[in-house]
């Protein structure tokens, strides 16, 4: 699917704009090279036919491994056929480790009855409840901001992590962690440090007895982060026992009300506590690296900063609804061409439970299908100018005609991410928000490199040189986000 320029506004000069990435190698890397560049940066051991076949075979040293970017063939293995596909252990290990019994990793029964119950939780109508929560959390950005002072240096990932957190926090334990959020935060640091490096005993396929150091590292993080959840939900219990009106309409209230009140059929106590750790492991550090690459697109393109600065200063002013996230269509438009080039999972990978057929190649049981975003969203057969920044691909017509299968961000078909809407209604709302009130950056000299630890971020952080936006100044502290609230 060749995508023509059709939107009225394409192209532009600026949007040649290709911004870093690995050059992909000439030929697929052999196996002792592989290995090693998976360990430095798996984003760098994409070769050029990856980029421009349907379909490669081969590659990792464990079996038969088909390395699938091919729409048809997505469907089929997502969605037409995913009851003939897992997740393998690879997967769930790097992305889930130690939350063993969320939604995230776990299968089968137990799964389904998990997405029926937490469904309902991440509805548009629900989601669209959270949006004070949300602009709650980027006022206290702002503030912070602006009390640094003109032409301050903030690093983005950290910061975009914090704003992140304090939405998850916000949205799951409306009353928050208290005095050891700083705590919280520095331990979801070391826990993805530590399990985003991809172990070679994992890559070879060794059984999961044989212990790996990164294991141990982690379980005292995961120790603490049990702790101080299980304190929270205490807490939040004696509430909903003695004074059930005064319970926030949060998501730790949804969870636990389906586990008390459905009974077998609800969710175990375990299930509660993995899927409060998901919630907060799997939404916070993918929205955070959104944000800090969508600011670093826009700091490198002039022509898509106005534009999304005079969509928020349009948009973002006294009578504005609570359907506001769905009128920032450019603000969102760059969120979406922000996941297309930097997509924050990287890969989807499935195992095959039985044979099938994928675009004329054999899938046998056992077959890893390994499903990469990156390269799918940049592949030469499906997009136009792929490593291009061009926001315009999400506006109108264009965006009509984007194959459902040629960009998956969030996955797709049953598994497909949960917390989507969530995600997209964050990420608007934040850089919005930040856009209205600040120019930004990058500290000059600052390399920017993407690498991929569990999810993709930009290595060695994101310095940025923030300052307030003239014309905005006055209007500060009567910001947008507060009248939203209200409406
Ligand atoms: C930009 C942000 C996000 C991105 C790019 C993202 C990406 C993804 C992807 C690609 C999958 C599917 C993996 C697969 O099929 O193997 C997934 C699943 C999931 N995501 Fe997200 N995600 C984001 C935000 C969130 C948020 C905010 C939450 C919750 C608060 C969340 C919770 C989950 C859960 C629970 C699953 C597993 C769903 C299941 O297997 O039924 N994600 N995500």
């Amino acid at each position: 699917m060749l995508q023509a320029p059709e939107h009225g506004d394409r192209p532009n000069p600026e949007s040649a704009y290709c911004p870093p990435a690995p050059k992909p190698q000439a030929h697929p890397l052999r196996p002792l090279a592989l290995l090693r560049t998976l360990k430095r940066n798996p984003l760098e051991c994409w070769a050029a036919a990856h980029f421009e076949q349907p379909i490669v075979a081969g590659g990792l040293p464990i079996g038969h491994v088909l390395l699938v970017h091919e729409p048809g063939a997505i469907r089929r293995v997502l969605l037409d056929n995913a009851v003939n596909y897992r997740k393998d252990r690879l997967q769930r290990r790097v992305l889930s480790a130690g939350l063993n019994d969320g939604l995230l990793s776990a299968e089968g029964e137990r799964w389904r009855l998990q997405r029926r119950v937490i469904a309902p939780m991440f509805a548009r109508r629900r989601v669209m409840d959270f949006a004070p929560a949300m602009m709650a959390a980027v006022d206290a950005l702002i503030d912070r901001w602006s009390a640094l002072g003109e032409c301050a240096t903030v690093d983005v990932v950290a910061e975009m992590a914090r704003v992140t957190l304090d939405v998850v926090e916000r949205t799951i334990f409306s009353d928050g962690f208290g005095s050891d959020a700083e705590d919280i935060r520095m331990a979801m640091a070391t826990y993805f440090n530590t399990i985003g490096k991809i172990s070679t005993l994992d890559i070879l396929g060794v059984p999961d007895f044989v212990p790996r150091l990164s294991r141990f590292r982690v379980r005292s993080t995961l120790r603490f982060f049990e702790t101080e959840v299980d304190r929270v939900i205490s807490a939040r219990r004696r509430i909903l026992a003695e004074q059930p009106d005064r319970a926030p309409n949060d998501l730790l209230t949804h969870l636990l009300e389906a586990l008390d009140t459905t009974g077998a059929d609800g969710l175990t106590e375990a299930e509660v506590r993995s899927n409060i750790l998901t919630f907060i492991a799997a939404g916070h550090e993918t929205t955070a690296n959104t944000l800090s690459w969508a600011l670093f697109l826009l700091s490198q393109s002039r022509s898509w900063r106005e534009r999304v600065e005079a969509e928020v200063d349009r948009e973002l002013t006294g009578s504005v609804s609570g359907g506001i996230a769905d009128r920032l269509t450019e603000t969102r438009a760059v969120i979406e061409e922000t996941i297309r080039l930097y997509p924050p999972i990287s890969a989807i990978s499935r195992v095959a439970l039985g044979d099938d057929a994928l675009n004329g190649e054999a899938v046998r049981p056992g077959s890893l299908i390994v499903i990469s975003p990156y390269v799918l969203h940049r592949h030469r057969l499906l997009w136009d100018r792929p490593d291009a920044f061009d926001p315009g691909r999400f506006l109108g017509s264009a965006a009509a005609s984007i194959d459902r299968f040629a960009y998956l961000p969030f996955g797709a078909g049953p598994r497909k991410c949960i917390g989507s809407t969530f995600a997209l209604q964050e990420a608007t709302l934040v850089l919005a928000v930040i856009v209205k009130h600040f120019n930004f950056e990058l500290r000059p000299g600052h390399a920017v490199w993407p690498s991929l630890r569990v999810t993709l971020r930009p290595a060695n952080g994101l310095p940025m040189m923030v300052t307030s936006r003239p014309a905005n100044g006055r209007g500060r502290r009567d910001p947008a986000s507060r009248q939203m609230m209200d409406s």
